[in-house]
């Protein structure tokens, strides 16, 4: 699943800025800041009809607004303006429908951004993933930020040039604002009269009484250490280890992810992640878990030793809402205090969560479970790979599948039908939980927008002349995957194969690389890139992303982007990989409006073998194992390392997928799969040394080739630059 950044998107506003400054030369350089915001389509209201997915939010508007002044709800003199974010309570990466309040008061479905409610005004800053869908459906209301654009203001600059007067009171609830966020704009408006006020009671919630979803009630339940590969106690052994180096009396977990490995349990309280709605807290004696009670079951009370729990090794169950009086009692036998801040797809803890810890006894640093469970133990490595081989048999099903049917009769088949039955094949397979994320599935200018999910209103039929993106993952009980392929059901252009060959050397460059272990994750970026850049093309998002052993798609801390941040105190920035890492890989191409390109595998990383100095090398083995479309391969553009890495790949899909399809009696599919990875005939000179790092002596023809560029470039400068002789 392909992430775009936000260090990228500033990469590039840092960038168009630079480009400004450099037109204006030697004027004073201000930013264009258009306060109004973006031109909005279908605006104002009456002028013309509205697109169907707009709701109304005049009333909600009006009701938010009465409670900015109520009493009852602030606890306080009126607010001028109320923030409403897009998190939950633990900062998740996708909300349950319960916690869609922002979606709720803005009536945008995407899934970030932020709103500001003022008086008379309404404003709602989102991301260049969103800068279209945000215009679609958000009413005539609302004024439109399009963050990233050069001259889009922040939400603190916006504010601090709407509001002049004394004393300006900007509410928001803060346990939906990670600290993080929350300093950051305190820092912003340090020497303004606007203060940034934390309201406890929800005034969202106060309005969304009818027609709001209630939590699911599906309780949680133990994952048995044959999956989890490792006991809960010995994993609390870690962090306790961990704490103790930083003198840390306690540590608050809020991270949803974090607490269910940590536990080693699952539950079903986000959409496409298995976790149980809780926080915990972690001292050297004792262990605490805050979750909705009917949501424990005996098999969780057996599992983490609740019955009379008063050791160091066992778990005690509190109520979910009781967090917040206990960390203010227990904090004053606490000393020091670590909270967890913001790392790679982890925003870190509230600030709500910091409020309730006195500040001096605060040691704000990402989550010590972030780098104990990036390493997956061999269980969890066998794990993955099972389930990414099941996953290859179900996309193998599902690709044949489309293809035979879409032979038959083209005219059915449209985006969502795409999506719908990637998802039933995976439905299928055994130890499935879920998909990971909603598929997308994109055709045409639609595979152009990397984040692109069909609904309803936007889906389009299949044609035979452009590209079908998919990308797609499950969860099964011993893994979670994530895939993308790339398909053509016509005749591809020479631009489309060149752009899909393109990105294809690109994942084949960062498959086969070694490295040293010193690398950091960052670096890696550029051996992906590289083929697109060679042609002045870059794609708008990261590389590669962590994923979790039946956890979050995107997991902390690992992300391959090169304009990723360094790490502070605070923060954590790129990291060395370690064997047991597991991340995507995941170029891209997209060509606005007409066609897009991406390929995405999971990899492995492990050992290289012993290497010629002290340091130890790395290298990758893709867990994906799905065939490319070689009908979207422009053979002339590979070179003989790739097509030996394709060879090789093909023969490890037919030894490893083959087999199984066969089991299953899934002759169509197996094939299919057959047809697809047939092998690529191999020009004989491989440089075997270049390609796999073995000292192999160099083909003569090499040489030679050396001996001919050295007497070209002699040639050269002898008949350029007679002068150097004299
Ligand atoms: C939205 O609802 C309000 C009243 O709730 C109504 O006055 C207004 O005309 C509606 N706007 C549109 C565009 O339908
Ligand atoms: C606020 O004022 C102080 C002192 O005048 C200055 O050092 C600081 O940079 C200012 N902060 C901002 C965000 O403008
Ligand atoms: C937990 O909540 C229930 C009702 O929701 C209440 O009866 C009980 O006393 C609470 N327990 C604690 C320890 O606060
Ligand atoms: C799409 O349309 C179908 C039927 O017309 C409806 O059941 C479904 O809820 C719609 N989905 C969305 C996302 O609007």
């Amino acid at each position: 699943m392909a992430e775009l950044t936000h260090w990228i998107l500033a990469l590039f506003c840092v960038l168009s800025g630079l480009v400004e400054a450099y037109h204006f030369q030697n004027e004073v350089v201000e930013p264009l800041l258009n306060y109004n915001g973006a031109k909005r389509y279908h605006c104002p209201a009456t002028a013309h009809k509205q697109p169907a997915n707009r709701q109304n939010t005049t009333l909600r508007l009006k009701q938010l607004r009465s409670e900015m002044t109520r009493v009852a709800s602030i606890q306080g003199p009126p607010l001028d303006g109320y923030i409403v974010t897009s998190d939950d309570a633990h900062q998740s990466d996708s909300l349950d429908p319960h916690d869609m309040r922002r979606e709720f008061i803005t009536g945008f479905y995407g899934s970030a951004g932020e709103a500001l409610i003022t008086w008379d005004k309404a404003v709602f800053w989102t991301d260049g993933r969103y800068h279209i869908q945000a215009d679609h459906q958000l009413d005539c209301n609302w004024i439109l930020m399009k963050r990233g654009r050069p001259e889009v203001p922040s939400i603190t600059e916006w504010l601090k040039h709407e509001f002049h007067s004394q004393n300006v009171r900007i509410g928001a609830d803060p346990t939906l604002v990670s600290a993080i966020d929350w300093e950051t704009w305190e820092d912003e408006l340090a020497n303004s009269s606007i203060r940034l006020v934390p309201v406890r009671n929800n005034l969202v919630d106060l309005i969304w009484q009818i027609d709001r979803p209630n939590y699911n009630p599906h309780p949680a339940y133990p994952l048995p250490d044959k999956y989890s590969g490792k006991a809960w106690q010995d994993k609390v052994q870690s962090i306790r280890v961990e704490m103790e180096s930083y003198r840390a009396d306690a540590l608050i977990l809020t991270a949803l992810d974090e607490i269910a490995w940590l536990f080693n349990i699952r539950g079903y309280d986000l959409p496409n992640t298995p976790v149980l709605r809780a926080y915990a807290v972690v001292t050297h004696g004792s262990i605490h878990l805050y979750a909705p009670r009917h949501k424990i079951l005996r098999s969780v009370d057996e599992h983490l030793k609740m019955d009379f729990c008063s050791h160091a090794n066992c778990v005690t169950l509190h109520n979910y809402t009781s967090i917040w009086y206990d960390l203010r009692t227990m904090s004053q036998a606490w000393n020091l205090v670590w909270l967890p801040t913001r790392c790679a797809y982890s925003p870190g803890a509230s600030m709500e969560i910091f409020n309730s810890i006195p500040a001096e006894k605060r040691l704000p640093k990402p989550s010590p479970v972030l780098s104990l469970r990036a390493q997956k133990n061999e269980i969890e490595a066998e794990g993955m790979r099972r389930s990414h081989l099941r996953d290859a048999v179900m996309m193998c099903e599902f690709l044949a599948y489309m293809e035979e049917q879409y032979e038959l009769n083209s005219d059915s088949w449209d985006e969502m039908q795409v999506a719908r039955l990637a998802n039933e094949f995976r439905y299928e397979q055994d130890k499935n939980k879920g998909i990971s994320f909603p598929t997308i599935a994109g055709y045409g200018p639609h595979a152009a927008i990397p984040h692109y999910e069909p609904n309803n209103l936007t889906n389009i039929k299949i044609g035979k002349t452009s590209t079908l993106v998919v990308d797609s993952g499950g969860q099964y009980l011993d893994g979670t995957t994530d895939v993308t392929r790339t398909l053509h059901f016509g005749t591809p252009t020479e631009e489309q194969k060149k752009a899909y060959t393109r990105v294809l050397i690109g994942a084949i460059q960062l498959s086969s690389l070694i490295f040293p272990s010193s690398l950091k994750s960052n670096q890696l970026d550029i051996v992906a890139r590289a083929p697109l850049w060679n042609i002045g093309y870059d794609y708008l998002h990261g590389t590669g992303h962590g994923i979790g052993h039946f956890l979050s798609v995107h997991e902390s801390p690992i992300g391959v982007s090169y304009g990723q941040p360094a790490s502070s105190d605070k923060i954590c920035g790129p990291v060395e990989l370690k064997p047991g890492f597991f991340l995507s890989n995941e170029p891209g191409y997209y060509k606005e409006g007409d066609f897009g390109v991406r390929l995405e595998n999971i990899l492995e990383t492990v050992e290289a073998g012993k290497s010629k100095t002290s340091e130890s090398f790395l290298k990758f083995r893709d867990v994906t194992l799905v065939p490319y479309e070689p009908k979207l391969i422009n053979y002339d553009m590979l070179n003989p390392s790739h097509i030996r890495w394709i060879n090789n790949y093909n023969r490890r899909i037919r030894d490893e997928v083959g087999p199984e399809l066969k089991r299953r009696l899934k002759m169509d599919a197996f094939n299919w799969m057959l047809k697809k990875t047939a092998t690529i005939p191999e020009v004989k000179l491989v440089d075997e040394g270049l390609l796999f790092g073995h000292s192999n002596s160099t083909p003569s023809t090499c040489k030679q080739f050396h001996i001919l560029v050295y007497l070209i470039s002699l040639y050269y400068i002898l008949c350029n630059f007679p002068d150097i002789w004299s």
